[in-house]
């Protein structure tokens, strides 16, 4: 070969390995730094997006928003109205309120609502309910059942029940009353006991989340 082209080769092998680092460096996952959203920290792998430019660095299922600089919510694809309380970034775990059963349940306002979600289907990997939270089993029935009544307004025949284990395969079958639509709503309980009266402390105080990076998001999957 003329000494031109053994030059040229020179310069291809020199740079070759260049060349394929800046491709590395490309596909690397780039992190958002940590930030401040009202008392909570926000980090890896959980992301806020910068506001102006938009820019998305993180993994989508642990987007978090922050409305009005001061409240965290989960969004995800799947997620409707997760309200963070706290993360442990080392147990993997997150304390969150279902505002919407928040609401649907506020007895000071001037109507309720029957969800017509258990908390644990708008929820997907990887997030699963913590399974030492407690939960509620709301019920709508057409008739009255030996239950605490829910007092609202405009609601009839609306009751409550606490400290039901929860169950990974989503069994509940024990707990189905004729006549009526339930719906589960994981909270914290203490000491594996909660009173069904403290219904809306109970759902304001949160549930635990936990997840698991290793496991691919199924937003179409159902876990109860
Ligand atoms: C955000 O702030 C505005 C004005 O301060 C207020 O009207 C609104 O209700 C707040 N939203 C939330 C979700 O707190
Ligand atoms: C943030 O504030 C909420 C409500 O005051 C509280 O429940 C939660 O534990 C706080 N979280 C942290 C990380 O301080
Ligand atoms: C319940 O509704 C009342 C009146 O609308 C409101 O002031 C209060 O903050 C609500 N409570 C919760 C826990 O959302
Ligand atoms: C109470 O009123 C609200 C608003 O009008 C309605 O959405 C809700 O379904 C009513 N709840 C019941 C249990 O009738
Ligand atoms: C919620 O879960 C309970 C228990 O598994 C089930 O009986 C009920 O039909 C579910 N409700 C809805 C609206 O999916
Ligand atoms: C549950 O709470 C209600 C209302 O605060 C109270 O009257 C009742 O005694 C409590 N039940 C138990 C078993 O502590």
């Amino acid at each position: 070969m003329a000494p031109a082209c053994w030059f040229l080769v020179f310069v291809w092998v020199w740079w070759l390995p260049l060349m394929l680092a800046g491709a590395k460096e490309e596909h690397r996952v780039e992190y958002c730094p940590a930030e401040r959203c009202g008392n909570l920290t926000v980090s890896n792998p959980f992301w806020i997006a910068d506001g102006e430019a938009g820019r998305s660095c993180g993994p989508s299922d642990f987007q978090v928003s922050c409305l009005n600089d001061s409240n965290p919510f989960l969004l995800s694809s799947g997620f409707t109205g997760f309200g963070i309380m706290d993360i442990w970034y080392e147990d993997r775990n997150l304390r969150v309120v279902d505002v919407h059963k928040e609401e649907d349940f506020n007895v000071s306002k001037s109507s309720c609502n029957f969800p017509s979600w258990n908390t644990s289907s708008k929820l997907a990997l990887p997030f699963k309910v913590n399974p030492t939270n407690l939960n509620l089993i709301f019920y709508k029935c057409t008739k009255t059942v030996a239950l605490l009544e829910v007092r609202c307004v405009n609601a009839s025949n609306m009751f409550v029940r606490a400290g039901v284990r929860f169950d990974e395969t989503g069994n509940y079958h024990d707990y189905v009353l004729e006549g009526c639509d339930a719906i589960v709503v994981p909270v914290m309980g203490s000491s594996g006991w909660a009173n069904a009266s403290d219904y809306e402390q109970l759902i304001s105080r949160g549930f635990l989340l936990a997840w698991d990076e290793t496991l691919q998001p199924a937003t179409a999957r159902l876990i109860l």
